[in-house]
C-alpha cells in the first residue's frame, strides 16, 4: 500500500503565453507577457506599450509548444502523467477580450490538445486565466480595475465549459490570484499598468486600483464557478494561490504579529474570500489603514457566497521571514517574500529552499478549509549544463523535489486529504519573472536560449527517468 492515494494526480504544470508562442497565429491577439520583454535574475525584464523592434519578446516565440505539442504530451505520456496542467491564452478565444463571438481556430487547437491528452489517459487539469490577460483590455479599461472586466471574462469561461466540459474536468479559474496584492501583480494579473512603460521593478505600488481589481476578479471568479456547477455538475473548479509561507524571523512578539498579518493578507485573503464566499475580518483594517476603499454593488455578496471553489490549489517553491524591523534585507523570492532565514540555502535566484515548508503549508491549509488539495506548481528553477555524455545529470534538481515529495507524504500521513502533484515547468518554458530561458525547471531539455537562438529539440534529462520511476511506484521510490 502506498502513502498517496491510488488515484493520485502525477503530472507536471506549464503556462500557454511561457510555452505556446505563435503569439499572433490563427487569429490571435496580443496578451501582457506579448508585451514583456525577457530580462535576467539582475535585471528586471520590461513592459513595453508597443512592440519594439529592437527588443526580445520571449513569449513570441516560447518553446514553439502550439506546433509541438503532440511530441511534448507523448514525452509527458512516457513518465508516466496522469494528469497535466495547461492554461489556455485567452487572446487565443477572444483576441482583445470585447469580441461577443469566439475565435474557432483557437477552441479547434484546444480541442486537439486535449484529445491529445486523453488519447495518452491523461486528464488535463486547465487554468482559466494565467497570467495571460488581453492587453486590449489594458488600453481600454486599464485591467480588472474596471467592472467591464468580469462580463469579458464570464463570457470566456462560459465559452471554454460549454465546448470543453466532455473532455476537461479539472479547473482553476485564476493563476496565482494573490500575487495582485504586491506591485508586480498588476503585469502578471490585474492588468492595472496602462501606460505604463518600463523595467517591472519600477511599477508604482497602487495598492487602491490592485485591490479594487482583485475584487472584479473574485466576483468572476465565483460566477464562472456557478456557471459551471449550474450547467455541469460533474466539473471540478478549484482556487489557486501562490503560497508563500512566512515565519517570524525571531519570537519577539512584533515580529509573530507582523507575520501574522502578512500570512492574512498575503497567503489567506484571496482563498478566505474564494472558499469561504466573503470578505475576511480582517481585511477591513488593512484596507483602513491603506486607504483602499472597495466599490462594490448590491449582490455583490451573494454572488461570491455562491461561488465558493470545491477545491484547493497552490503553488509552493519556497518560504520565507518575516521581521518588524524595517532595516532588514529583503530576500529573493517568487513575486511574494520577505527576509532571509538564516536555516535555510536559496536557489541561484535566491528563492530559500524548504520542503519541510510544504508539510507545514498542507496541514495549516487543510486546518483552515478542509478542502481536497492539489499542488500545482513546485520545482527548482536551475542552470542546466549537458554532461560529457550530453545528457543534463540533474541531481539538484531531483533532490529538490525528491524531498519536497517525502514531506508531502508526511502531510498526507498526518491526514490532509491531497489529490495530486503537477511540478513546474515539467519542460523547459519562459521564466514568468525574469522572461529567461536560462531558468530551468524540466525533466525536459529544450534547446532554446535567452538570445532566441536554439533549435527547439527537446531531450531527456537524468530527472525524467527519476520521475518516471516516481509516477510508476505511486511515490514510494524516490
Ligand atoms: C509561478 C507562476 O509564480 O511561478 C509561473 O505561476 C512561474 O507562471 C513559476 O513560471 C516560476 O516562476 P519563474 O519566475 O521562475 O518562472
Amino acid at each position: 500500500m502506498s502513502v498517496l492515494r491510488e488515484d493520485f494526480l502525477w503530472g507536471g504544470a506549464v503556462a500557454a503565453n511561457q510555452c505556446e508562442g505563435a503569439w499572433n497565429a490563427d487569429g490571435k491577439g496580443p496578451s501582457v507577457p506579448d508585451m514583456c520583454t525577457n530580462g535576467s535574475a539582475k535585471e528586471a525584464k520590461w513592459v513595453t506599450t508597443e512592440i519594439r523592434p529592437d527588443r526580445l519578446y520571449p513569449s513570441h516565440e516560447a518553446i514553439d509548444f502550439y506546433h509541438r505539442y503532440e511530441e511534448d504530451i507523448s514525452l509527458f505520456a512516457e513518465m508516466g502523467f496522469r494528469c497535466f496542467r495547461l492554461s489556455i491564452n485567452w487572446t487565443r478565444i477572444f483576441p482583445t477580450g470585447m469580441e461577443t463571438e469566439p475565435n474557432e481556430k483557437g477552441l479547434e487547437y484546444y480541442d486537439r490538445v486535449f484529445d491529445c491528452c486523453r488519447k495518452y489517459g491523461i486528464e488535463p487539469l486547465v487554468t482559466i486565466s494565467h497570467y495571460e490577460l488581453p492587453y486590449a483590455l489594458v488600453e481600454r479599461y486599464n485591467g480588472w480595475e474596471s467592472r467591464e472586466l468580469i462580463d469579458c471574462y464570464v463570457r470566456y469561461a462560459r465559452t471554454l465549459f460549454d465546448r470543453y466540459h466532455g473532455k476537461v474536468k479539472y479547473w482553476l479559474t485564476f493563476n496565482e490570484i494573490n500575487s495582485s496584492v504586491v506591485p508586480l501583480g498588476a503585469v502578471v494579473n490585474t492588468g492595472t499598468i496602462r501606460g505604463f512603460e518600463g523595467p517591472v521593478s519600477a511599477l508604482p505600488d497602487k495598492k487602491q486600483e490592485r485591490f479594487q481589481a482583485l475584487h472584479h476578479m473574485f466576483l468572476a471568479s465565483a460566477l464562472a464557478v456557478k456557471y459551471a456547477h449550474d450547467h455541469y455538475p460533474g466539473l471540478l473548479i478549484g482556487d489557486m494561490n501562490l503560497f508563500s509561507v512566512s515565519y517570524p524571523l525571531s519570537p519577539d512578539p512584533d515580529d509573530v504579529l507582523k507575520n501574522q498579518q502578512n500570512m492574512n493578507m498575503n497567503n489567506w485573503f484571496c482563498s478566505d474570500i474564494q472558499v469561504r464566499g466573503a470578505y475576511p475580518f480582517y481585511a477591513k483594517r488593512f484596507f483602513e489603514e491603506n486607504g483602499i476603499t472597495i466599490r462594490k454593488e448590491a449582490g455583490d455578496e451573494e454572488i461570491l457566497k455562491e461561488g465558493t471553489v470545491d477545491f484547493y490549489t497552490f503553488s509552493y517553491y519556497m518560504s520565507t521571514c518575516i521581521t518588524a524591523k524595517n532595516d532588514a534585507a529583503a530576500a529573493g523570492g517568487n513575486i511574494i517574500s520577505g527576509v532571509p532565514n538564516p536555516y535555510l540555502k536559496s536557489s541561484d535566484w535566491g528563492w530559500q529552499i524548504d520542503p519541510k515548508g510544504l508539510r507545514f503549508s498542507l496541514n495549516e491549509i487543510y486546518s483552515r478549509y478542509g478542502l481536497p488539495m492539489m499542488v500545482v506548481e513546485n520545482g527548482l528553477g536551475a542552470y542546466d549544463q549537458k554532461g560529457e555524455d550530453g545528457v543534463v545529470h540533474d541531481s539538484y534538481r531531483i533532490d529538490y523535489l525528491r524531498q519536497h515529495i517525502e514531506q508531502m507524504k508526511e502531510a498526507v500521513r498526518d491526514g490532509v486529504d491531497l489529490m495530486g502533484y503537477t511540478p513546474w515547468g515539467c519542460i523547459d518554458l519562459v521564466s514568468a519573472t525574469t522572461g529567461e530561458m536560462a531558468k530551468r525547471y524540466g525533466f525536459i531539455y529544450v534547446n532554446k536560449f535567452d538570445d532566441g537562438t536554439g533549435d527547439l529539440t527537446r531531450e531527456k534529462k537524468e530527472s525524467f527517468w527519476w520521475y518516471q520511476k516516481v509516477i510508476r511506484s505511486n511515490g514510494e521510490e524516490l
